[in-house]
């Protein structure tokens, strides 16, 4: 397993200057910290430790992701995951992340998003200051929202204009929710109006046409997934044509079942016509993966070139919504980079 080119492809990718535009806090906990924290707060553990991390499918590990965002009920908490979250970035060899943070999982921070926000950016202000990569929120729907919570939520945003957080995300389960593009477009459209950019889970647990509502009916800047489009080679076509980027995932593909196997995914299909894919995580922590074992996942399955590797970086760098000065410095660095 650790044979000395493991050991050298692994450093490569760790060094690979890159972002990261695909995460979600609420994926980041740690199984032994939400042991300690569950058992601080005398709540009772789901199952068993050695079970923890397994996830019968989407709406299972949704469910879990309560459960886990439950136990983070001081600032404290949010404090903590979010300078841990930019310690994650500094061991990934990344540069920059635009996270995700869904306000519905965080039972304790209920009508008390303002507070968690400054929470959070209080965390990575601090990590920062530290010479850790910066972040930044993507404040996400959940898709079985009303039409009424979306507006809600984005008047908050509209309102609070708070500089740490740079779009407006939804994600969630398509599967159960049904099609809802049309009942989140007129939340989607104030947000791009107000100047907040957009990035939309679809085409995971919804197939093409998601993600057709994501590009059409939402005005998507990014889409989360998008792998279905395959299914559709009119909007395999229409990616490619618009120029959007897919945040893909490759290991939480795997996880939900999304596909059975590495060989049958689609990201080198959706790349080799034309879609503009960058590699990410999802939810590292309970998905046990890390932003280099994915490059290193798809790499190995694709036999990607250093050329390839580096046009894929270079998408999450373009991709992300870090200003310009993060976005040209990651670049000029990325210029210089080969596995060798
Ligand atoms: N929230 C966290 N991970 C997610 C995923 N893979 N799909 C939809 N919503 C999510
Ligand atoms: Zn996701």
């Amino acid at each position: 397993m650790n044979s000395p080119v493991n050991v050298k492809q692994r450093t490569s990718l760790c060094a690979l200057p890159k972002a990261e535009v695909h995460v979600h806090l609420e994926g980041t906990f740690e199984p032994a910290k939400l042991e300690q924290w569950a058992a601080d707060a005398g709540v009772a553990m789901p199952r068993p430790r050695e079970r923890l991390l397994e996830f019968k499918g989407l709406a299972d590990f949704l469910h879990f992701l309560d459960w886990a965002c439950g136990l983070a009920n001081t600032a404290d908490h949010v404090f903590e995951m979010a300078y841990a979250f930019c310690q994650r970035l500094a061991a990934d060899g990344t540069g920059y992340a635009d996270v995700i943070v869904n306000p519905t999982h965080w039972s304790a921070w209920q009508g008390r998003t303002k507070a968690m926000i400054d929470a959070l950016d209080a965390g990575f202000t601090a990590a920062e200051q530290d010479g850790l990569p910066p972040a930044s929120l993507c404040i996400s729907l959940l898709r079985n929202q009303t039409a009424d919570e979306a507006a809600e939520l984005v008047d908050q945003l509209v309102e609070w204009r708070h500089p740490r957080v740079v779009a407006l995300s939804i994600d969630g389960n398509e599967a159960a929710a049904g099609r809802t593009g049309p009942r989140f477009a007129d939340a989607f459209r104030r947000a791009g109006a107000a100047g907040l950019r957009r990035t939309v889970h679809a085409g995971e647990s919804s197939g093409p046409e998601g993600v057709r509502d994501a590009i059409e009916l939402l005005g998507a800047d990014r889409i989360d997934h998008g792998v279905r489009a395959i299914e559709d080679e009119r909007v395999v076509a229409l990616l490619a044509e618009r120029g959007i980027p897919l945040g893909i995932c490759p290991t939480s593909n795997l996880t939900v079942k999304v596909y059975p196997s590495m060989d049958t995914h689609p990201i080198e299909r959706l790349r080799s016509a034309g879609v503009r894919v960058s590699v990410n995580t999802d939810d590292p922590g309970l998905l046990a993966t890390d932003l280099p074992s994915e490059y290193e996942l798809a790499r190995s399955t694709f036999g990607w070139t250093d050329a390839i590797v580096r046009d894929v970086a270079r998408t999450s760098i373009e991709a992300s919504f870090a200003n310009d000065d993060i976005r040209s410095q990651l670049k000029s660095q990325l210029s210089l980079w080969s596995s060798d």
